[in-house]
């Protein structure tokens, strides 16, 4: 029989193999201490997202608190149902959207040169810590409204916002202190910030914002940043060192995308499907229903095991196979519904970049495997150091 906890040490090393267990034995799984189920199947987690009147994101943040049913004061995009979520994510989107990352590659392009220039003289860089994560937060800069200036700091609270020790189950104490110092960052900025300005960021939609005819309070504008900063920062880095690892330990594909680029796109997708770094967002019941058969109650916390659902053999062939031919209709990296990935396209935007630039000046990376780090942790698993090396362009 087997088990699933999302503390398990097993969980944090590598899922799949619990994982594939789930989805051939006990695809809604029942977590009896956090009273919960988890879903481990592609269709059953992407009919639940798209699901607004069985399943709300009220206080279902990804700690937990939510596991346990402690309610939360956090009001932001993520943890809002419709209707109020509709008017917001609209206004928000203009920002994230297709235009808006057509018109910020220019920038992208520009820094990722800047970052590979610096370090490819020494034929050596972190793809995390010199590439990924330092563009990946100026995109959250551009977007959002942040200084650019204050990225270093920024990378730093968020880093530490996600500490985790062996023998402590979630957030710790210096991890609670990194989000006591970045809450009080953003809603300084929030509150210098003043309503009205040009429509330029995410954070003047958020300045004008107001519900019930009350403006958003700095601390409600504080909220919002964190999750726009977090949301951009801490996947994308993780998701684009594993589809590295992937490229390397895949020659003849590596070979084929630094011979025709236009296949990054594919090749993309392909890295986010394989190695989805967000374990599990989730939702509560607040209306019973029945999935495979299997009842859920109100007031149940549901959780979407993306990553299982992104190697369900239901939905791909092989899913376990690294393919960049694959081209799926649909993959779970971003959700569906109404809370999809508001960042998606912006992702997928810094994701092409990054690869067309460092194919093209470094396309025999090696990874120096021994010197990677994989930090333990149940939520949002990735590299957090991951360094290649490359003969350094003549
Ligand atoms: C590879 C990178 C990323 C991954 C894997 C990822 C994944 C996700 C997932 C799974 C959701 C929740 C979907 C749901 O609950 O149904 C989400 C929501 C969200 N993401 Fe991302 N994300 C990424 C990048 C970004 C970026 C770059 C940004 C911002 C620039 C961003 C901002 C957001 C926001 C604001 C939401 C909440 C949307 C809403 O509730 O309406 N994400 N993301």
């Amino acid at each position: 029989m087997v088990h699933y906890d999302p503390y398990m040490p097993e969980i944090m090393d590598d899922p799949h193999r619990v994982y594939a267990q789930l989805r051939a034995e006990s695809p809604i799984h029942y977590i009896e201490r956090f009273d919960a189920w988890a879903l481990a199947r592609f269709e059953d987690i992407w009919e639940a997202s798209a699901d607004d009147v069985h399943f709300s994101v009220g206080n279902a943040t990804a700690e937990r608190g939510f596991l346990e049913g402690e309610p939360t004061t956090m009001e932001v995009l993520s943890s809002i149902d419709p209707p109020r979520h509709t008017g917001l994510r609209k206004r928000l989107f203009p920002h994230f959207g297709p235009r808006a990352a057509r018109a910020l590659e220019p920038r992208v392009r520009e820094w990722v040169r800047e970052c590979i220039e610096r370090h490819a003289p020494t034929g050596r860089m972190d793809a995390v810590n010199d590439l990924a994560q330092p563009i990946a937060f100026r995109v959250a800069c551009a977007v959002s409204g942040f200084p650019v200036e204050d990225a270093d700091d920024l990378i730093r609270m968020v880093r530490d916002s996600f500490h985790r020790e062996e023998g402590t189950e979630g957030q710790t104490e210096v991890g609670q202190l990194a989000r006591d110092e970045m809450r009080d960052y953003l809603i300084g900025l929030a509150a210098r910030h003043q309503a009205g300005a040009v429509n330029v960021h995410a954070l003047d939609v958020l300045a004008s914002e107001s519900e019930a005819n009350v403006p958003f309070t700095a601390e409600q504008i504080g909220q919002h940043l964190t999750l726009l900063l977090v949301g951009a920062t801490e996947t994308f880095p993780k998701a684009f060192a594993s589809g590295l690892l992937r490229l390397w330990q895949h020659p003849d594909q590596r070979r084929e995308l630094c011979a025709d680029p236009s296949l990054i796109p594919k090749a993309l997708q392909e890295m986010f499907r394989f190695d989805m770094p967000t374990q599990w967002l989730g939702r509560t019941t607040i209306r019973d229903c029945e999935i495979r058969g299997q009842s859920i109650r109100t007031g149940q916390p549901v959780l979407f095991l993306y990553p299982s659902g992104n190697r369900d053999e239901q939905e791909f062939e092989k899913p376990d196979v690294f393919d960049i031919h694959r081209d799926p209709p649909r993959i779970l990296t971003f959700g569906t519904g109404t809370h999809r990935c508001l960042g998606a396209f912006m992702a997928e935007m810094e994701g092409r970049v990054l690869l067309e630039e460092l194919l093209r000046v470094c396309p025999d990376y090696e990874v120096l495997e021994s010197e990677v780090f994989w930090p333990a942790t149940e939520f949002v698993q990735g590299y957090r150091d991951f360094p290649i090396a490359f003969d350094p362009p003549s």
